[in-house]
């Protein structure tokens, strides 16, 4: 006997009244490790991916294992502010509640290879564009979304993957300390720094967290940052030489995992698990955490006055002002 292919009312229907959290990045690393946890949590998990195949094999993967799993993919390319606009668009007309947004995806276009500035769509050098700009954008315009579902439900949270390489002092390698420099905040100016524009579009990552958690105020709405861990498996890496990649594979890495400090992509999952989920963390916000446990961000990142300098920046360059005054 062949088996009825569920239909969408039945889908939705059995979707009714379950939590449901977006993830970007959803389809590799730490965001696809995130996403089978709150999935096998009994969350609907909307994968916010900008490669189709690899979320649908992300998807079929997970579906194996738990066949139940309530996933979804949602085309988002951070690097164009009109897909994050469609997105959101799309969002909508699902009419669904978000709980949870966990705007994880991240990119690197190389510390030591040479290259870039690459720019997004939108002309923006692609670090600042992608990990900054776009969830920047994104989580604006979903903050009616959680606030609706914070009134009904009691909460509603976000969580901000950023990096303890956002700050100089947080004990990860050497090199060019994060800095926001607002005359060159893109560092398009002069020759161009990979690694200083991943740090500095992880400090602002933190940035956005605090300022974004002052004004929300008591909305219901929480957010948090943390760091994931270093997790050389990942993708991260994909833009460094091939050189730097076997390096790291095979000397540094194998080096500081017996030193204790890798992480594996579970553990970065759950860390993005714990923010989105966990009860003792009900009312908390404007944290930044690191193995689930809060601890101080770097001094900059806890500057008020430079947060709200990159609020305005950023509102400006997303062309938000019109629509958002909070
Ligand atoms: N791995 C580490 O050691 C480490 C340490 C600290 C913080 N983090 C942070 O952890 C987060 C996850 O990174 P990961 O280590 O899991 O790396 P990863 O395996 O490379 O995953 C990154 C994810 O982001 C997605 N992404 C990149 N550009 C995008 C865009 N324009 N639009 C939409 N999605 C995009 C990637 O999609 P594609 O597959 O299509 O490229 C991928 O799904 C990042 O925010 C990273 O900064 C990682």
């Amino acid at each position: 006997m062949t088996m009825a292919e569920p239909s969408e009312e039945t889908e939705a229907s059995a979707n009714k009244g379950c939590k449901v959290c977006i993830i970007t990045g959803a389809n590799g690393g730490v965001g696809l490790k995130a996403t089978e946890k709150y999935a096998a949590a009994g969350y609907e998990v909307i994968m916010a991916c900008r490669d189709q195949t690899k979320a649908e094999d992300a998807i079929s993967g997970i579906k194996r294992a738990s066949p139940d799993a309530k996933l979804a993919f949602m085309k988002l390319d951070l690097a164009s502010l009109k897909s994050v606009r469609q997105f959101v668009d799309e969002f909508h007309t699902a009419a669904k509640p978000l709980h949870v947004l966990c705007n994880n995806a991240g990119m690197t276009s190389g510390f030591r290879n040479g290259k870039g500035p690459f720019k997004t769509e939108d002309g923006f050098e692609v670090t600042f564009g992608i990990n900054h700009l776009g969830h920047f954008l994104l989580t604006l315009l979903l903050l009616d979304d959680l606030k609706k579902t914070a009134s009904e439900a009691g909460e509603a949270r976000i969580v901000m993957t950023t990096s303890s390489l956002h700050d100089p002092d947080g004990g990860g390698m050497r090199g060019p300390s994060a800095h926001l420099d607002f005359d060159n905040l893109q560092l398009l100016e002069g020759s161009f720094n990979g690694e200083l524009a991943y740090k500095n579009s992880k400090l602002a990552n933190v940035l956005f967290t605090k300022e974004l958690a002052r004004r929300l105020g008591e909305s219901g709405v929480t957010v948090n940052a943390l760091c994931p861990g270093f997790i050389p498996s990942t993708g991260l890496n994909r833009n460094e030489s091939a050189m730097t990649r076997f390096m790291m594979a095979n000397v540094l890495s194998p080096m500081l995992k017996l030193k204790g400090v890798t992480r594996t992509e579970d553990q970065g999952g759950e860390c993005v698990y714990h923010a989105g989920t966990d009860p003792s963390l009900k009312g908390k916000t404007g944290g930044y955490y690191r193995d689930c446990k809060e601890t101080e961000s770097s001094v900059e990142s806890n500057d008020t006055a430079v947060a709200k300098k990159l609020w305005d920046v950023s509102t400006q360059m997303v062309n938000l002002e019109e629509e958002k005054n909070l």
